[in-house]
């Protein structure tokens, strides 16, 4: 049977105090509602609504990826009347599958059992039990039949003990959801079209409503302010570096690891504490991350150690590897096998050969270095003259002295050695050596000033 998805987002979030909508507020660098999204896109769905209502400008420029049905609900009168909005939308024949847009974490097994358990019944939720279920709408049961939801503000004392509650998400049949909308009415304590009043429409007409729960109870926790998205983030954290440590990665701390997109690991990997990963990373075989470490879209080869403190984005580095501590490996960065780059290392756009070197305080961009080079200490590429980028192309062998400025355009021939401390401005030819530096004169019989 064909499956739409209702995803209700049109809340305001006042709670946030933001500017951004709730549902744009992110978890992991990924917007609430985007792993809603992603999540629903992964079952077999055919169509998702989604019921917006402020900010809309923010949400379709952030949603842009994804192919969506917007359905707009002016002024929020209530669950109900925000279903409502999609009504248009949906056939008869088709189940539909309402979901709340605030709750990111639902994964696709459990909305995969709401979906089977509709398969025996004419109205599946997805319940779970709570120790605190204040302010959530109670599960009133009758034998093994769900009668009725009644929300925290309408409930007796008596219904206020059930501790069974509704978590917003549930699936029925296109045509009994048209039906039970139009008998919806907002007399009840906060005037407000309640969605949860189908459940007693459904149980009136003598249909079966059945229930199932979520794999992890923590899915379906909805966010409503700060601290709530603050504890939702640690407990997703935490799951993901328990699912790396069950993969074989050592974590010196799984409470001090963010992982923010998608880490993929080989065996014998290790991770010191406080390492944030954005995008996707790729680690091979016994790659090391020191302590404080950020990653971002990038791959580290077999073997290579990045020490404390090194910030790597948008490169590739080979196996066995040294990088760090405090390194910093911007976009287009392409280092082979066994290449050292150390502290206070800065390289963009270059690719450097096998057992290179570039130990400390340099700045290297837009270069292309060869094989076995070395690069002193404090040697900059000089390649933007204020207007254009320019390249440096160093090969096989070279050994550039310490305090070095190679100012591009240049060709620095193989094997040449470059003098500490010269100003190069001209290509080398190979085998050279270069030296472009004050002449140093020694002066004999030199008086110090004295005081007067
Ligand atoms: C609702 C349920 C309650 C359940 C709880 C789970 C109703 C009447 N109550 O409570 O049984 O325990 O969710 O979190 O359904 N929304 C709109 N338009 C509106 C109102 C809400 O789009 O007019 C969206 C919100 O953005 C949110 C979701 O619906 O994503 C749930 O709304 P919220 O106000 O948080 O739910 P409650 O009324 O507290
Ligand atoms: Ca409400």
């Amino acid at each position: 049977m064909a499956l739409s998805v209702i995803i209700l987002a049109a809340g305001k979030g006042t709670r946030m105090k933001s500017d951004l909508p709730k549902v744009l507020h992110t978890l992991a660098n990924k917007p609430i509602v985007e792993h809603i999204i992603d999540t629903v896109k992964s079952i077999h769905c055919d169509n998702i609504h989604l019921v917006y209502g402020h900010g809309a400008e923010q949400l379709k420029s952030a949603l842009s990826a994804h192919k969506l049905s917007w359905c707009l609900q002016a002024e929020q009168l209530g669950t109900g009347h925000a279903v409502k909005q999609a009504e248009p939308f949906i056939d008869d024949d088709e189940d539909v599958l309402i979901l709340v847009g605030d709750a990111p974490l639902v994964s696709a097994q459990t909305l995969e059992r709401l979906v089977d358990v509709k398969k025996q019944c004419e109205l599946a939720l997805l319940t779970v039990n709570l120790d605190d279920p204040t302010g959530m709408g109670r599960i009133v049961r009758e034998g093994d039949n769900i009668t009725a939801i009644v929300e925290h503000k309408d409930a007796s004392e008596a219904q206020k003990q059930i501790t069974e509650i509704n978590t917003g998400m549930m699936i029925m049949s296109g045509s009994d959801l048209k039906r039970w909308l139009g008998q919806l009415s907002n007399n009840n304590a906060q005037s407000e079209y309640y969605l949860t009043d189908v459940i007693a429409m459904a149980a009136a007409e003598g249909k079966k409503v059945q229930s199932a729960q979520p794999v992890w109870a923590r899915e379906v926790e909805g966010i409503n302010n700060r601290m709530q998205l603050a504890s939702l983030e640690r407990a997703f954290q935490l799951k993901q570096a328990e699912s790396l440590m069950v993969e074989g990665v050592r974590l010196a701390d799984p409470s001090r690891i963010d992982v923010r997109g998608e880490l993929i690991v080989g065996r014998d990997v290790s991770i010191d504490i406080n390492a944030v990963f954005e995008g996707k990373v790729v680690l091979a075989d016994n790659v090391s991350i020191g302590p404080n470490c950020v990653l971002k879209d990038c791959e580290i080869g077999d073997g290579a150690q990045i020490e404390a403190f090194s910030h790597i984005q948008e490169s590739v580095i080979g196996a066995d590897c040294q990088i760090g501590p405090y390194a910093r490996l911007r976009p287009g960065t392409h280092l082979q096998q066994a290449v050292k780059i150390g502290n206070f290392v800065e390289v963009k756009k270059t690719q450097v050969g096998k057992g290179s070197k570039v130990n400390h305080l340099s700045y290297i961009g837009d270069a292309h270095i060869g094989e076995g080079v070395n690069i002193g200490a404090g040697t900059i590429t000089c390649n933007y003259d204020g207007v254009n980028k320019f390249k440096t192309e160093i090969h096989d062998g070279v050994f550039v002295g310490s305090n070095s400025s190679l100012v591009a355009p240049l060709v620095i021939g193989e094997g040449v050695t470059i003098g500490a401390g010269s100003t190069i401005t001209k290509s080398v030819d190979s085998e050279h050596l270069a030296i472009a530096r004050g002449k140093q004169r020694n002066i004999s019989g030199w008086q110090k000033p004295s005081k007067k």
